[in-house]
């Protein structure tokens, strides 16, 4: 089997910061709950005329900048995102647009906060096939346009960001070990945007119902999350022949502190294989995981060589983890 790695990373986040203080003033509550229910001390949104494209032209940049290439190089993009510019075109033609990658075809992936690792998993086997050189996988999202800043049990989860990391060829033996990904479609209902699509289509009453923002039933995803985080992650390890002590890094999903940290005791890991920065940025959704990646890097804890475990739950249900070495 041919090896694909991940060869750079890029991300960005925006300036405009919205800490716990800021929404104790908007809607009830705390400092306090917001902290030890979720972990989140902050987390950063977009100014108004910035949109989802120009996050993800930014951590594109980023990742292209460290690789020392430009844009004409690449052979696909995937942006996994839930709030795209607009219904079409999609995110990735004015992302392919803009960074002048004219080689390159490309599509959005909506799989919500599963969506980066649908996206790795997606960009390895173009690469495995043969077929592509240079794929660059964009986890963005602008979720404070979707959230009901009215209702406090969503609009403390949710901030903005950007991330992408580009996969290529690699020796046999090299980056890409497995994957697991699920869906599980009945749990629709518990995490979604009603409005929108075609089943309700934008009017003044989907308007007046708040129809367009996301809608949680936070118990049912919690407890989903919980159980499906570790027992996908537990299933690659086993597949691959590996235990917890193999992985240098868990860098999973951030939407709720209590999720990785379960996580990663039922996995048997110590605290120090975790990734956390939940507190700093919220649940930025396709953005969390390379957020996390370039936060381990920059803390020393993932270097060439290590083996890192991504892993994530998020509306559909969706779930998917996926296995690499690091090689840079
Ligand atoms: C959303 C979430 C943080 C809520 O935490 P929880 O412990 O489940 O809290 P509950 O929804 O049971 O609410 C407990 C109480 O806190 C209240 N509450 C909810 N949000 C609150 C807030 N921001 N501040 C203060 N109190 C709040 C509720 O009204 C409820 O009050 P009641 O007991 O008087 O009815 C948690 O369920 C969660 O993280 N779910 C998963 C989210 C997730 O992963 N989403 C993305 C998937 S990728």
């Amino acid at each position: 089997m041919p090896g694909v790695i991940i060869s750079a990373l890029g991300c960005y986040v925006p300036p405009a910061i919205l800490s716990n203080h800021d929404l104790e003033k908007m809607v009830e509550t705390s400092d306090d709950w917001i902290l030890q229910r979720v972990g989140i001390s902050e987390r950063h949104i977009a100014a108004a005329d910035v949109a989802t494209s120009d996050l993800a032209v930014e951590a594109a940049r980023a990742a292209l900048a460290q690789r020392g290439i430009d844009g004409s190089e690449l052979d696909a993009i995937l942006v996994c995102t839930v709030t795209p510019d607009m219904m079409f075109p999609s995110t990735a033609c004015l992302v392919q647009h803009r960074l002048g990658a004219k080689h390159a075809w490309g599509f959005d992936l909506v799989a919500a906060c599963s969506g980066f690792v649908y996206g790795l998993t997606t960009a390895a086997h173009l690469i495995r096939a043969g077929t592509h050189k240079k794929v660059l996988v964009i986890g963005a999202d602008t979720m404070s346009r979707i959230i009901d800043y009215t209702d406090r049990s969503t609009c403390i989860l949710f901030g903005d960001a950007a991330g992408a990391m580009l996969v290529e060829p690699a020796e046999p033996g090299h980056g890409f070990i497995g994957f697991i990904n699920e869906v599980d479609g009945s749990g629709g209902d518990h995490l979604k945007m009603p409005a929108g699509g075609s089943r309700l289509p934008a009017s003044a009453e989907t308007v007046e119902k708040r129809l367009h923002y996301v809608k949680q039933e936070g118990q049912q995803v919690f407890k989903f999350a919980v159980r499906k985080m570790y027992e996908t992650c537990q299933a690659l390890l086993d597949r691959h022949g590996l235990t917890a002590k193999d992985v240098k890094v868990l860098v999973a999903h951030q939407a709720n502190r209590r999720i990785i940290t379960a996580t990663a005791e039922r996995l048997g890991m110590a605290e120090d294989q975790v990734i956390i920065n939940i507190g700093r940025f919220g649940n930025t959704t396709g953005a969390t995981i390379p957020l996390a990646t370039r936060d381990a890097i920059e803390a020393g804890k993932l270097k060439k060589g290590d083996i890192v475990l991504f892993a994530a739950v998020g509306a559909g249900f969706t779930v998917g983890a996926s296995l690499w070495r690091w090689e840079y």
